[in-house]
């Protein structure tokens, strides 16, 4: 972009944003009217509203194009060409081309849309969805569904005030064979069980270094940035889609991309119906020097790409596990053994029983194993989470949803509390020994120093110099689940939620 373009690009976008501004106030009305939602018979047509429709986005299209008796009547991008191609194509399929728009408030504004689905990148997500409750729409809001707890606690007040669904893209929630293996587990299948592992073992290769880039010129990034910081108008990462997700600012790295997923079963699965009363985490933005082959090169992320949570729920716990480097021909003997595989990537979680173990590998395949690892049974069969989000609008009953936000914001905040620990630690470079001495010491039903053990393996297997690059340590941190703040460091809760731009103010569960 040139200079002078994007002096015009800046006018334009602030006079875009003045007079959406204005048409954000107007919401509140709508909301008033729309606040009682009314049965709709299961024959009658319903409205929708795709908002972002990138990569997840298609898949929104898709299910909406494929469930009966809903028309997508709007798509909403901020990219004009991401808008264009989506569009072609639901025209070709549904016969009636969407209404586009770059600017979600005008989206909001047209009465007749019943229900609105959010697939923007994750620092969208609250107040995308609290506009549009606000707006007296019914909500399916991708994982995770805040990006920090106080949004997530905002969300279930908006839905719960302007009683409209809000349905999380939890999909797994929906998957007949976690159902079954669950029914299984609690049925003593594999005994007692009260610790759980998640494990989102994907590789993640460098975004790039850490640099200057274009903003593309179909995008609007005021309007991308929405309630995250606006960087001038510049990039410090390569490619503008997708690669959000390892900049905290806007994404919260694999913990809060795939984890959202893995922390949401582990939680299901072993009856945990609250946040966890103590968290710490390590691990590092690690092995990019190795993979690049220089030992200077910095990575544009910023989020982890290494990170083992420990989650503590007075008798039962939880551990998650993120590894984006190699995990091909590991030592992990006894995880290979459970998700019967040596190499490739491995998601998924174990809970581990008196008797035995539940594995799922994937979202519509489990298996449970007794402790020699033979399998016993397997359970197989996915889910229309969609269908479901859209059956619970039409009967307007939340206990239809499978995934109501109250579950995707425990499961989320999950995310968010690693996430604390680990920034807060970021500078806490620790060696193998500290490490040691510090898991040594935390109250939980796994062997933290297998864990940690496995953990330093990894990296050193990937090329990893610990010495030059060590692991950060975060705080162990104390949490009170009811008051959702930290008790035993003060300066952990500001992390609870951030700082937000005028026009783009995420409201609190108080003031929504
Ligand atoms: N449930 C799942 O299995 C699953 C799978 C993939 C992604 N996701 C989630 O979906 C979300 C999107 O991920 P993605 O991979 O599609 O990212 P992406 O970057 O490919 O797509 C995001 C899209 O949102 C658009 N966008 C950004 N701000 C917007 C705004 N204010 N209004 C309208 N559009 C806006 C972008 O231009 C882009 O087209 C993420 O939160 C991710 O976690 C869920």
């Amino acid at each position: 972009m040139t200079n002078q373009n994007r002096r015009d690009f800046l006018r334009k976008t602030a006079a875009t944003t003045t007079a959406a501004s204005l048409l954000a106030s107007s919401r509140f009305v709508h909301a008033q009217d729309a606040a009682a939602g009314t049965t709709k018979s299961p024959n009658s047509q319903m409205s929708v509203a795709i908002v972002g429709v990138g990569g997840r986005g298609g898949s929104h299209i898709s299910a909406m194009l494929e469930a009966d008796g809903v028309n997508i009547t709007h798509i909403c991008d901020i990219d004009a060409g991401a808008g264009d191609r989506r569009g072609k194509l639901i025209e070709e399929k549904q016969g009636k081309r969407p209404i586009f728009e770059t600017d979600l408030r005008r989206v909001l504004d047209d009465k007749s849309i019943d229900m609105v689905t959010i697939a923007t990148p994750n620092h969208w997500h609250a107040l995308a969805g609290i506009w549009a409750m606000q707006a007296g729409k019914d909500t399916y809001i991708e994982k995770p569904v805040c990006h920090n707890i106080a949004e997530g606690t905002a969300l279930i007040a908006a839905s719960r005030k302007y009683d409209k669904m809000c349905q999380v893209g939890t999909q797994c929630r929906s998957s007949q064979a976690i159902i079954e293996a669950f029914k299984f587990m609690n049925e003593g299948g594999i005994g007692e069980v009260k610790f759980a592992r998640g494990l989102c073992y994907k590789r993640r290769k460098s975004i790039g270094a850490l640099g200057d880039y274009a903003i593309p010129s179909n995008v609007d990034f005021n309007l991308w940035s929405g309630p995250a910081q606006y960087t001038d108008p510049r990039l410090t990462r390569e490619r503008f889609h997708y690669d959000w997700h390892w900049q905290r600012q806007y994404g919260n790295g694999d913990l809060g991309n795939q984890g959202p997923h893995q922390t949401d079963i582990a939680r299901w699965g072993l009856g945990i119906d609250t946040h966890p009363t103590s968290i710490i985490s390590y691990g590092g933005r690690l092995g990019y020097q190795a993979e690049k082959k220089d030992p200077n090169y910095v990575d544009a992320g910023d989020t982890a790409n290494t990170e083992v949570t420990l989650y503590n729920y007075g008798d039962k716990s939880i551990v998650f596990e993120t590894r984006g480097l190699s995990v091909d021909n590991s030592a992990d003997t006894e995880i290979n053994r459970l998700f019967d595989s040596t190499s490739g990537n491995k998601i998924g979680v174990i809970f581990y029983g008196t008797k035995g173990y539940i594995v799922q590998r994937e979202y519509s395949y489990c298996v449970a194993m007794d402790k020699d690892f033979n399998q016993i049974r397997d359970f197989k069969g996915g889910g229309d989470h969609f269908g479901n989000f859209i059956d619970a609008c039409r009967r307007r009953d939340r206990n239809v949803l499978n995934a109501d936000v109250r579950e995707g914001h425990l499961s989320a905040g999950m995310s968010h509390l690693g996430n604390i620990s680990y920034y807060m630690g970021e500078n806490n470079h620790a060696s193998v020994d500290e490490l040691q001495a510090a898991v040594d010491g935390i109250k939980s039903l796994d062997d933290n120093a297998a864990t940690l053990e496995r953990t330093v393996k990894h990296l050193t297997d990937n090329g990893v110099d610990l010495e030059k690059y060590p692991i950060s340590l975060g705080p162990h941190l104390e949490f009170d689940p009811e008051a959702e703040k930290f008790t035993n460091l003060e300066a952990a809760n500001p992390w609870l939620t951030r700082e937000y731009r005028d026009d783009f103010v995420c409201p609190t569960a108080e003031n929504v």
